[in-house]
């Protein structure tokens, strides 16, 4: 395992086990209405019904759980088993059968080309170097006309280091890092002991269309709080927005591409 993979997950394995906020399974009042939880903007189609769905870098329950309610086959791949644990945990509870996979998101050679509906990523490019080979893999694993819907912090937000003494937001980090961010004295939006990198728009947009993957929309949730106090983070999403949310479409291949990848994954 590389050095910023186990370094995740062994943040993640503590906020796992220390029952943080991001590591917590969905609610029977969020099952009621599993896909309107999930997707407020009707980005997914009207029934996920024995869709193949994977959730990806989305350990924790929460949309493993949702799409198995709503009847879809769920795959959950995650770097930390804590996480994957409260998945296996809460499905048995609810008597549904959710497959976990420990692995890398960058990583998918252990699922089959052309295998998903859906691929559903919450905020986790953050904690991997190089999108390329993973947007490669999620364009791999996805059938024709797969949706790839995810979640993003944006990289104006991972630039901000501190606030000066008028509560303003100071951009401490270049735009153009490279390497893993520095711990910052604002840690919103960041979790402490994570190794997290910024991505630019560029590779987090562009990187997408370049391969395969066809953006339908893109949203940026609002975190700004009119009401809250200059402290809380409400106050700071006033001024930057800290997520980029997108739902693409896979690309349907082309005769020579599926040549190809069936020359790649037929055995001979
Ligand atoms: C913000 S949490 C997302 C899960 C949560 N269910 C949610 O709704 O927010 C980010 C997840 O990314 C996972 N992660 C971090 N690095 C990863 C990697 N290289 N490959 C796969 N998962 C990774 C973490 O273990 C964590 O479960």
């Amino acid at each position: 395992m590389s050095e910023y993979q186990s370094s995740n997950r062994q943040t993640w394995n503590h906020l796992a086990d220390s029952g943080s906020l991001f590591a917590r399974v969905a609610t029977d009042e969020e099952c009621q209405k599993p896909l309107k939880v999930l997707d407020g903007r009707g980005w997914l189609p009207p029934s996920v019904a024995d869709l193949d769905v994977l959730c990806l870098a989305s350990g924790g329950g929460w949309q493993s759980i949702l799409y198995g309610v709503a009847g879809a086959n769920v795959t959950v791949l995650d770097i930390s088993e804590s996480m994957l644990l409260l998945d296996d945990q809460e499905a048995k509870r609810r008597g549904l059968s959710i497959r976990t996979i420990q692995g890398s998101m960058d990583d998918l050679r252990m699922l089959d080309s052309s295998t998903f509906d859906i691929v559903h990523q919450p905020v986790s490019t953050c904690y991997i170097p190089d999108l390329v080979p993973m947007y490669a893999e999620i364009a791999r694993v996805l059938r024709d006309d797969g949706i790839y819907i995810s979640q993003h912090k944006q990289p104006t937000s991972l630039q901000i280091s501190h606030r000066n003494e008028r509560h303003q937001f100071v951009i401490g980090v270049e735009y153009y890092h490279q390497g893993p961010l520095p711990r910052q004295i604002d840690e919103s939006y960041r979790e402490s002991g994570a190794t997290e990198y910024l991505h630019r728009l560029e590779d987090l947009v562009g990187g997408l269309a370049r391969t395969g993957l066809i953006l339908e929309d893109l949203r940026e949730p609002v975190r700004a709080n009119p009401k809250a106090p200059v402290t809380h983070y409400g106050y700071r999403g006033r001024f930057v927005a800290p997520y980029l949310r997108m739902k693409a479409r896979r690309r349907p291949r082309s005769g020579d591409e599926q040549a190809r990848a069936s020359a790649i994954w037929t055995p001979e």
